[in-house]
């Protein structure tokens, strides 16, 4: 998987720096083409005479040397992917703000390939708010975060922090790059979020969908090599660069949207929580208040999954989510007849640590063919490989 591939290796000021020795070795003993960009703080760790004999390659650590310009935007370019490893807390902030002050960050700027970071750092500055913040900034740019290892730190202290041992990076970057082709030529069609529906100018009837189950499906989908079209509803979530984003506000509008997409569709997952009714004459200016009770007429909006279930062809396939707070299963089972669905995934409010808002979800998916599957309480991120994995009929890679 990574014969021929071109390998730009970031390399940070972390004591960690003294694996990459290894690194290097093992990426060319794999069939990689290797470059080196090293952070000046990184050179108080490694010497770049061990790397460019290793690497075989000239190392980079400065803009201009030897009345030479080095040409980041080049460099960014000639890569396959960039890995930064071991990435610092200092250079992860700085990827997180775009503050250029080096060659590494002038080439992380501007790289158009893939982004894969491996951490390092000491325990409690790993688990500081700040760094997971700027952690979920670049995982949100689209970079892709190797997790760190429990170990003995440099600090003495044992703990999650230590960057994955180089034997693991490699194992890692060998998975997904051949994850990134499973979905390869497929479009997938996602919606995510809540519906909005008007009364007035200024006035909606909602629901506490935030998005992210259906925001990390897209990503999924996206990381697997898939042309990911996500129509969206309002959501407070960063949706990463990459995907075709089509945002809209009611279930009228998310309607049209998915009609005019679904045609050139191989597979639409419908997670968002789409509003059953609507305002049956919003009003034109904002309602102002009166001593007299007020009541609105509601009428029921058009199912989006049902009606995509009526138009799809046998080479579709069409997944709807359920969610439920009594009789589950049997619900569950009742929305992929009357929808037509090929799939239903099944959460239930009834579940801590399931449904709205959090960052976990617990689901079971019910096939067409009659085939069940349950899962444990599980991060969104996970869920979302559990479903595709279920869909594709693949283990978990
Ligand atoms: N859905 C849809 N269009 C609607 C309502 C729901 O496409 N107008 C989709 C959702 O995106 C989800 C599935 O239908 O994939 C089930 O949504 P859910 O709200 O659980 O069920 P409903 O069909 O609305 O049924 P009920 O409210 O009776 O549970």
């Amino acid at each position: 998987m990574l014969k021929n591939k071109k390998i730009l290796l970031g390399i940070t000021g972390s004591i960690a720096a003294f694996k990459t020795a290894a690194l290097v070795r093992l990426l060319k003993k794999a069939g990689a083409e290797v470059k080196i960009v090293m952070t000046p703080a990184s050179l108080e760790f490694v010497a770049p005479l061990t790397l460019s004999t290793l690497s075989r390659n000239k190392v980079l650590s400065t803009l201009a040397e030897n009345d030479s310009w080095s040409n980041h935007v080049m460099l960014g370019r000639w890569a396959d992917l960039m890995l930064i490893a071991p990435l610092s807390c200092n250079t992860l902030a700085k990827m997180s703000n775009g503050i250029c002050d080096n060659l590494l960050m002038a080439v992380y700027l501007s790289a158009t390939c893939p982004v894969i970071v491996a951490p390092a750092m000491d325990e409690d500055m790993w688990l500081h708010p700040s760094t997971q913040n700027n952690i979920k900034q670049i995982k949100s740019f689209g970079n892709k975060v190797i997790p760190v290892e429990n170990g003995e730190l440099a600090s003495g202290l044992v703990g999650p922090g230590r960057m994955a041992e180089p034997e693991n990076i490699i194992k890692w970057l060998e998975e997904n790059i051949a994850l990134s082709k499973q979905l390869t030529e497929k479009k997938i069609l996602i919606t995510a979020g809540p519906t909005y529906e008007a009364l007035d100018p200024v006035r909606f009837i909602g629901n506490h969908s935030s998005g992210k189950m259906g925001i990390a499906i897209a990503i999924e989908c996206a990381n697997r090599g898939a042309e990911v079209t996500l129509i969206c509803g309002p959501v407070a979530e960063t949706i990463p660069q990459g995907l075709k984003l089509i945002k809209v506000n009611s279930a009228s509008q998310m309607y049209e949207a998915c009609h005019h997409e679904f045609a050139n569709t191989d597979i639409a997952i419908m997670s968002a929580a789409v509003a059953d009714y609507t305002i049956k004459d919003p009003a034109i200016n904002k309602i102002k208040k009166t001593d007299q009770q007020f009541s609105i007429e509601l009428e029921r909006t058009k199912d989006i999954l049902q009606s995509l279930g009526a138009i799809k062809k046998s080479n579709q396939i069409l997944v709807g989510f359920a969610l439920e707070t009594e009789n589950e299963t049997e619900n569950a089972k009742l929305k992929l007849k009357s929808k037509n669905a090929d799939y239903i995934v099944m959460n239930s409010l009834n579940n801590p640590g399931a449904g709205f808002g959090g960052d976990t979800n617990k689901i079971s998916i019910f096939e067409k063919s009659g085939k069940e599957y349950h899962f444990e309480t599980k991060t969104k991120t996970e869920v979302a490989k559990d479903i595709i994995n279920t869909i594709l009929n693949v283990q978990y890679v």
